[in-house]
């Protein structure tokens, strides 16, 4: 991602410093501030407390957690996994690295531990790149043909999106931002219309950060004018990313995704999730069985926080003294209500016959 026309990414490795370095995201959009994770305990409270989120940047930082945790202490892989597991339930990709480290960390001698963490934890970066850039070539033939058949009518395609799905919740590129990015990159005209998602602003303070920065034409909108919207013809395509994705094709995404997808499916309009493979949970089919979603604290719903006029970055009370708060921050949304998803080998059903193929 181009920051200020610098490329950044949002995690990386210092090897002179020997040091995890991340863009502290609670900041952001006010002030850039890069920090960096010396330990297993910063790292567990990097992801709980959402310095670094979205599925698959969640996933790279536990890897360099756990090798983090071997350098301080070869004897401690064990604890480092269960305490990063315990930081966010609903991302998949979170247990998909820890057990990619585990994987690879099988059976080595305590010295050899903590090098061939660090490699692992950098090949997972690496691939991420990698996955994300392929997920946005893949889903610029939908937005293509999509403008093919829109371009004689309109100035731009319009998309809808939730959440931060974008370079920011990932390594580089993003997931359904990473699409974007490669539609804007091939010429096709785009406007985005970004649900600022509540409570954590990830649309308001992320997304539209992130788009105007790559120069891509964007209106904040509040969570519930995605419906108004696409009632009166102003959207083309909806574009999420999705924190698990089960084999039948049911995606968990920020809390407000399925409200989405009820309305674009109402208005007979293209619903897409794009997430990398290691968002499949292959050992669940039906998405409102089993999983658990994140229940965070009232604190988030019941307070907002941004930049005063003195440039300080705060927070104030926007509901009554004890209001019994419920702050869930993941739904589902049912495979029937997808049109698509697009993953780095390609775009497929989302049913379980399709997703099936990439087990295969
Ligand atoms: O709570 P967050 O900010 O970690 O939630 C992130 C999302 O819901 C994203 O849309 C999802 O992780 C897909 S990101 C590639």
């Amino acid at each position: 991602m181009k920051i200020d026309g610098e490329h950044i990414q949002s995690i990386w490795f210092e090897p002179e410093s020997d040091e995890v370095c991340i863009i502290d995201q609670t900041l952001l959009p006010h002030s850039l501030e890069i920090i960096s994770l010396q330990s297993l305990e910063e790292t567990c409270h990097a992801i709980s407390a959402m310095q670094v989120r979205g599925a698959p940047l969640i996933g790279v930082t536990a890897a360099y957690g756990i090798y983090l945790a071997l350098r301080d202490d070869p004897n401690s892989l064990n604890a480092a996994v269960s305490a990063l597991a315990e930081t966010r339930p609903t991302a998949v990709n979170l247990q998909w690295a820890l057990q990619r480290m585990q994987e690879n960390l099988n059976g080595l001698d305590f010295s050899d531990l903590p090098g061939k963490a660090l490699e692992t934890a950098q090949l997972l970066e690496k691939e991420d790149i990698a996955v994300c850039e392929a997920i946005g070539e893949h889903g610029l033939g939908i937005l293509q043909a999509l403008w093919n058949e829109k371009n004689e009518s309109q100035d731009a395609l319009n998309l809808l999106t939730h959440c931060n799905a974008g370079a920011l919740a990932t390594v580089d590129w993003g997931t359904a931002l990473s699409v974007v990015y490669k539609a804007h990159a091939a010429g096709i005209p785009l406007h985005v219309w970004v649900d600022e998602t509540r409570p954590r602003n990830q649309g308001a303070a992320l997304s539209c950060w992130e788009l105007t920065q790559q120069k891509i034409p964007n209106t904040l909108i509040v969570d519930n004018a995605g419906g108004h919207l696409m009632q009166t013809g102003k959207v083309d395509l909806c574009l999420v990313g999705s924190d698990r994705t089960t084999l039948g094709g049911d995606v968990y995404n920020k809390i407000g995704t399925y409200l989405k997808a009820l309305a674009a499916h109402h208005n007979n309009i293209p619903f897409y999730a794009a997430l990398p493979v290691s968002s499949i949970d292959f050992s669940i089919v039906d998405g409102l069985s089993s999983i658990p979603i994140e229940e965070r604290d009232a604190i988030e719903v019941s307070h907002i926080s941004g930049i005063t006029e003195a440039g300080n970055i705060e927070s104030v009370q926007l509901a009554p003294d004890g209001t019994a708060i419920s702050n869930l921050g993941f739904d589902v949304t049912p495979a029937q209500f997808i049109t698509g998803i697009i993953t780095e080998k390609g775009v497929f059903e989302a049913n379980e016959a399709s997703l099936q193929q990439l087990l295969d």
